[in-house]
């Protein structure tokens, strides 16, 4: 199994690759001094905002926020996910991804193991479907329901047999095992601490992550009896909330995804591929979140939600669209296909074939018809209250959509249904036009703007090489203060790898929250002329260091009244109160 690509990698490649030419080879940028400049890809415009730079390897756009690095860009650009965006990127300079192979790198060990352990179960399902005894029963369920065997193949369908122990036996004695097989929810334990199998006579449905590695399982009985399906619980590598069922085998049918179409059942996701239409992914068991619909806009611009056309579909619609609103970038479209009654895509698509679906998703309700139909029954139109409420109803919802063309005019169309003209009803749903407020006051101080830290921090982005102004260590180490711990891990990395660029940088940092951060400072306008970035930069950390010495003096100063000091400590302190003469309070 691959494992993960090493940093040093991918600080290399980011070195070696240039961000100007991969943007310029997909969109075609102009150059306005040291930067280039496009139309942004990313939201509607017609001034171009998108800012390239080769000397931070970083984009920006000022319309949008949307930034990055080479990697982010060829994500975003072409909604590939992080390996593949790195794998684009060394063909392009005609590398090998190296991939970690010992287990000292590896995040978390007992992940690898719990993947392996899932693979042994997922094999052991399917060789049932074939070897067991009775396996005949579950093929037969199978072609009953009008599945191939290619089909099940595909989506590496498999039985598990009847009797308690039948995997446990399986996976033999060894504790470890067993105590991660629990973990997984692939076994059970009893309170007097006996196991047993989770999952007993039923048709297996593994469930893939997106790289096609068997994350959990969904098993549904024969018969009539309860509880129909049965999931895996959630495990450390099994989240419901962010996994769809179907997306890897979608990916793996169709090099060019479109549209994808998300239903509810593992049975309407194979029954649809059996039919030829090999987009639909279902969620588990859960409703749509936010992060399943990053996932699924990250792979198309446009998801059909399939809902029952009764009203408990239509509720749960109406929730998938709050979900959407706030995803919804130009470029990316959603749609509602209702169902008539009794019907599930399964039942429907056996019913009218593949080609009468497949119009049927075509022809599928937009989301700003479905929005207004259902806020416009909720009041009466026709009064001037009720297109008053109808502007209360859709105000909060309009907040949520990102600013963007679709935005625009999808107020446009609360001004056909309410009367007010579009000037009014912006100011009603967004404020005034004025630049935004200040965000909301944090914990910290706002003096924090101008804090040493942030200013230290800022310059490290903007030009790298000042870390060499400073030696390790630079004595700020153990400042306790807001931000000097990402200060000093910044340092760490730049006294490294003294030519990483910002984009680099960044990655380092991916997918955690200090990247939002550091990309935040970096894009924000630096009030500090060149030539004097090291001056500035040096005056930060000098104030810094100051604040140390008068923390640490503080401290010993303290504990000399509680405990006393120990000799070394006692050197330590007059050495400090040489330097600095304590402000006594
Ligand atoms: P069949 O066509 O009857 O095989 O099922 P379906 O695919 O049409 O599923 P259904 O519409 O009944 O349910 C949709 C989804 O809800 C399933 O794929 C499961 O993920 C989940 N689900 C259904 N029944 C149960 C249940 O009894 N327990 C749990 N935990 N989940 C269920
Ligand atoms: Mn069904």
């Amino acid at each position: 199994m691959a494992g993960r690509i090493p940093q040093t990698f991918i600080d290399d490649l980011l070195n070696r690759i240039d961000i100007v030419e991969v943007i310029d080879s997909r969109l075609s940028l102009k150059k306005t001094g040291r930067e280039y400049q496009a139309c942004c890809p990313f939201h509607n415009e017609k001034t171009p905002s998108f800012t390239v730079s080769p000397n931070k390897q970083f984009y920006h756009c000022f319309g949008c926020g949307a930034h990055g690095s080479a990697i982010g860009f060829l994500m975003d650009y072409e909604n590939l996910e992080f390996p593949e965006a790195i794998e684009e990127l060394a063909r392009s300079v005609g590398l090998d991804v190296p991939h970690e192979a010992g287990s000292d790198f590896r995040p978390d060990p007992r992940k690898e193991d719990h993947y392996g352990l899932l693979q042994r179960a997922d094999q052991f399902y399917r060789n049932q479907l074939r070897e067991h005894a009775q396996a005949a029963k579950a093929v037969d369920y199978l072609k009953q329901r009008g599945l191939s065997g290619e089909i099940a193949a595909t989506f590496g369908l498999g039985y598990a047999p009847p009797g308690w122990d039948s995997l446990l036996r399986h996976l033999g004695s060894d504790t470890e095992t067993q105590t991660a097989a629990v973990e997984l929810g692939l076994l059970v334990r009893k309170d007097d601490g006996r196991l047993y199998d989770r999952f007993r006579d039923r048709v297996m449905f593994p469930i893939r992550d997106r790289r096609g590695r068997t994350i959990g399982f969904g098993g549904r009985v024969f018969g009539d009896e309860k509880p129909k399906y049965m999931n895996s619980p959630e495990s450390p590598v099994f989240h419901k909330g962010q996994e769809l069922y179907g997306l890897f085998e979608a990916r793996k049918a169709s090099q060019k995804l479109e549209r994808l179409l998300v239903v509810e059942g593992y049975m309407d996701v194979v029954a649809l591929a059996q039919f030829g239409l090999s987009n639909a992914v279902a969620t588990l068991g859960t409703a749509t979140t936010p992060e399943h619909l990053e996932r699924l806009y990250r792979t198309v611009h446009e998801v059909v939600f399939c809902f029952d056309g009764d009203n408990a579909g239509r509720r749960a619609a109406w929730r998938a669209l709050e979900n959407t609103l706030p995803v919804l970038r130009d470029g990316r479209e959603a749609r509602f296909l209702f169902l008539p009654e009794g019907e599930d895509p399964d039942s429907l698509v056996r019913a009218i074939g593949s080609d009468a679906f497949q119009k049927k998703t075509v022809d599928s309700v937009p989301l700003s018809r479905f929005f207004y139909e259902s806020l416009s029954q909720q009041v009466d139109t026709r009064s001037v209250d009720g297109r008053a409420h109808l502007v209360e109803l859709a105000r909060p919802l309009l907040q949520k959509l990102p600013d963007s063309v679709f935005r625009d005019l999808m107020l446009e169309q609360l001004s056909q249904h309410s009367g007010l003209n579009l000037e009014q009803l912006h100011n009603r749903v967004f404020g005034n036009p004025a630049p935004k407020p200040p965000e909301k006051p944090r914990q910290r101080p706002r003096s924090s703007n101008r804090s040493p830290v942030r200013i230290a921090i800022r310059l490290l982005l903007e030009q790298p090489e000042l870390s060499g102004q400073i030696q390790r260590p630079c004595g700020i180490e153990d400042l306790e203060l807001a931000g000097v711990e990402l200060l000093v891990e910044l340092l760490e990395l730049l006294w490294q790898h003294p030519h990483l660029s910002l984009g680099g940088i960044l990655e380092h940092w991916r997918g955690k929250p200090e990247e939002e951060h550091l990309a935040r400072l970096a894009t924000q306008p630096l009030e500090v002329p060149a030539d004097g970035l090291a001056a500035e930069f040096l005056g930060a950390v000098q104030r810094l260091l100051e604040q140390r010495t008068r923390q640490r003096t503080e401290q010993l100063l303290f504990q000399e009244q509680q405990r006393g000091l120990t000799e070394t400590e006692k050197i330590e302190l007059k050495q400090l109160l040489i330097a600095h003469q304590p402000i006594s309070g």
